[in-house]
């Protein structure tokens, strides 16, 4: 066989860029050249991460990840099954690849949201990113598991539109095996009922003119109205929308009151039961609110009685969670959570069942689209 000098030097930097790479890419080289070619690819943990799994380029503009993907689909979603997370970095992607390449990589279009976070719409089944602040982080939880698993999406996938500053805002994951491992060991009698049991959330959302709604809204700007929620504060159509989605509604003043019940704790997995719930956000706790002073001040001066809280969640069967076991929930799902720093361009798609997410502090602009898909209920697993 004849090589052209063009041949010989790109395969020469292949397999200069294959030896620096071989300590990055450790062991995951192995399982991951099964779904991503090694003359194409460099698949790898950076640092000493275990998650995500970095997918990029060998040669900057040699493949085309849209095209690759279209037809390697069935590979890809073994990988994202297997490694939970992967991230595609330095493909050149922009935000108007986002929706096309999400469908390329999962073999689904992008679906709408069916959760409750306040998120605003960038194009066709596409999001901003929930808005928090810059102080603000959003501990690790899956997506739209406070809800029925039929609205629960099977991907979540995020695009970097703009990274933030270097070591803040990074997208973290975690391991829901190796979560529910360590709540079974630390928190057994918790753990069996999570197993057991199913769960009720309460949210109270607030009319929008009262002095203490507005007082509220002040401190904390999440708390969302009944108009932010439903788009309307007239009675009859906010109630004919909570009866449509099988919500329970009351109304305790001119506060409204919305449970989801029966929702499990756990979602079973390869027939195992894994962690897929809430509770360390919805109760509210010291580590939720960044400590004891700002729990306290919250407690005394927001939301003084078990009436008035944003969120709340019990078992079914009426057991309350407490504080403490929320709090330690925080605690473990902390020592789970890694990840790296967003690249202008990257695209991250996360099995949304096995895989948790979640957003650190971060400083400067930082622009970060979602989009999601599929059901974890009608999640096949794939051979
Ligand atoms: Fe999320």
């Amino acid at each position: 066989m004849r090589y052209t000098l063009k041949q010989l030097v790109l395969s020469f930097i292949v397999l200069l860029s294959t030896q620096a790479h071989a300590e990055q890419v450790g062991l995951s080289q192995e399982k991951s050249t099964k779904y991503f070619p090694e003359d194409i690819f460099h698949c790898y943990f950076e640092g000493n991460t275990k998650a995500p799994l970095v997918i990029s380029p060998r040669l900057e503009e040699s493949v085309d990840i849209i095209a690759w993907a279209k037809q390697n689909q069935s590979k890809i979603a073994k990988a994202i099954q297997e490694f939970g997370a992967i991230v595609f970095s330095g493909f050149n992607l922009t935000k108007d690849d986002f929706f096309t390449a999400f469908e390329a990589v999962t073999g689904l279009k992008p679906a709408g949201y069916k959760g409750d976070a306040p998120r605003k719409k960038v194009g066709e089944n596409t999001y901003e990113s929930t808005a928090v602040a810059k102080g603000h982080a959003i501990p690790l939880h899956q997506e739209v598991s406070i809800g029925s698993r039929d609205d629960m999406p099977q991907y979540i996938s995020f695009f970097c539109v703009i990274p933030p500053k270097e070591g803040t805002g990074q997208t973290q994951v975690g391991n829901a095996a190796k979560i529910s491992e360590e709540i079974a060991r630390l928190m057994p009698d918790l753990w069996k009922e999570m197993t057991e049991k199913t769960l009720t959330y309460t949210a109270r959302y607030l009319p929008e003119k009262s002095l203490r709604a507005k007082w509220i809204q002040r401190v904390n700007p999440s708390h969302a109205t009944i108009k932010t929620l439903f788009g309307t504060e007239d009675r009859k159509e906010v109630e004919a929308r909570c009866q449509n989605e099988g919500l329970t509604y009351a109304w305790d003043g001119d506060w409204l009151v919305v449970s989801r019940k029966g929702v499990p704790a756990t979602i079973t997995v390869n027939g195992k039961a894994l962690f897929c719930n809430q509770i360390h956000l919805e109760r509210l706790n010291p580590k939720l609110c960044g400590g004891w002073l700002p729990y306290i001040c919250a407690k005394a001066f927001v939301y003084p009685s078990k009436r008035v809280l944003q969120f709340d969640v019990q078992f079914d069967d009426g057991t309350p969670i407490s504080v403490k076991d929320a709090s330690t929930l925080l605690t473990i799902l902390e020592k789970h959570q890694e990840g790296r720093n967003w690249k202008k361009g990257d695209l991250m798609v996360l099995d949304n069942a096995t895989t948790l997410h979640a957003k650190t502090v971060h400083s400067g602009e930082r622009k970060i689209q979602v989009a999601m898909a599929g059901s974890v209920k009608s999640r096949v697993l794939l051979d």
